[in-house]
């Protein structure tokens, strides 16, 4: 099992770090686990004058699966595309074709009450946000700032083509059959091109697989029902804009963007595993960062990657005691309960 351990900036360092025990703990004996770590993001430039030096792609492309942390400077945005340590992300997926980023937003029970809605809205929550990865306004072109008619004009484009459309539908399909059989595909059909391309060969998919429901919802009311009764929805297929908001949002239902982990996927075998959240600059170096979304990123690891259902459970176990415990890092903290740093929470998943 080789694993790629790119770190990043920020708290992804620190959440990384107690991933990485988690994840030498579970992996059976009789498995060889190679672990290697390659600078990305800020760390990148740092090394090697570039926020995704050729090596760190190179020792990606070589592994089972890479254990991401996070990438991003404040400021990011000033320097060109390719110079942005942020950026070093998008570029990484593009270069491996990770295009299924499966996002799930599920309530551990102990956490109900940290979540923003009502307990009984959330409770027993458990949805799968599959966004789709490479596409989209984020790349598509032309982009960029000109000047026209004597002021500057901002340009990115919306762009879909069928295959991308298809295989993330396949993708979707394929992670319903092992739910509970429902896709919602969210689009704005009703305003754009691209989304009724979307829609349409959505459809066309869905006909491969009838023994799944799929229904279409726009974006805006996808929104609203995800706040009002967001346990109505098992998988939701949607682009790469729409997918990054709503799986946000959706972060807020389940307590905070510190729980939540996410997979990349593409056609071959190799998958990245990452906690949603960014760098976070505002808490980083302090060890107060929540290490759980990281933690449960080497769950998905574990079952998407490796097949290792049972030390997939064994993390799931172990988080959801240390919270039955009461162990909490600050976003998740509520008065009665321990608080406790990054580096503490990493241990006692560990013992547990
Ligand atoms: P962010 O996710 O870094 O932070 C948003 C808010 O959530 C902050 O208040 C932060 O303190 C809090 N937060 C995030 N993770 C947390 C955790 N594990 N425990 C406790 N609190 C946590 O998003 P933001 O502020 O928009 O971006 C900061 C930098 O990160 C930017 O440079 C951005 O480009 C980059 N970024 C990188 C991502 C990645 O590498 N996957 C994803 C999102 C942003
Ligand atoms: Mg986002």
């Amino acid at each position: 099992m080789k694993i790629a351990v790119l770190a990043g900036d920020g708290i992804g360092k620190e959440v990384t770090a107690e991933a990485l025990k988690v994840l030498q703990a579970v992996v059976p004996k009789t498995v060889v686990l190679e672990v290697s770590h390659a600078p990305i993001g800020g760390a990148g430039v740092e090394a090697a004058g570039d926020p995704l030096p050729a090596a760190t792609l190179e020792l990606a492309r070589r592994s089972d699966a890479i254990l991401f942390g996070a990438a991003g400077e404040p400021g990011d945005e000033k320097l060109p595309f390719d110079m942005r340590p942020g950026a070093s992300l998008l570029r990484l997926r593009k270069a491996l074709g990770l295009f299924a980023n499966f996002r799930p937003a599920f309530l551990f029970p102990e956490l109900a009450d940290a979540s923003s809605l009502k307990r009984e809205i959330v409770d027993g929550l458990d949805l799968m946000i599959l966004r789709e990865l490479t596409g989209d306004l984020y790349f598509g072109e032309p982009r960029g700032v000109t000047p026209e008619d004597g002021e500057r004009v901002g340009i990115n484009t919306m762009r879909y083509s069928e295959s991308e459309v298809r295989r993330i539908g396949h993708a979707a399909f394929r992670a319903a059959r092992l739910r509970n059989r429902k896709v919602c595909s969210v689009d704005k059909a009703n305003v754009l091109e691209a989304m009724q391309l979307w829609r349409e060969v959505m459809t066309d998919v869905g006909k491969e697989y009838p023994d799944v429901e799929l229904t279409h919802m726009f974006v805006d009311a996808a929104a609203m029902l995800l706040m009002r009764n967001p346990r109505q929805f098992d998988v939701i297929v949607t682009g790469n804009v729409f997918g990054d908001i709503l799986s946000d949002a959706a972060a807020m239902l389940t307590g905070s963007i510190g729980m939540l982990p996410s997979g990349s996927l593409g056609s071959g075998t190799l998958g990245l595993y990452e906690p949603v959240h960014g760098t976070a600059p505002d808490i980083a170096g302090k060890d107060i960062a929540n290490p759980l979304a990281a933690i449960l990123s080497v769950e998905m690891m574990m079952r998407l990657s490796f097949d290792l259902p049972e030390a997939a459970d064994r993390i799931r176990r172990a988080v959801s005691s240390v919270l039955a415990e009461g162990y909490r890092t600050a976003d998740i903290y509520q008065p009665g309960t321990r608080k406790v740093g990054t580096r503490e929470m990493g241990e006692a998943v560990l013992a547990a």
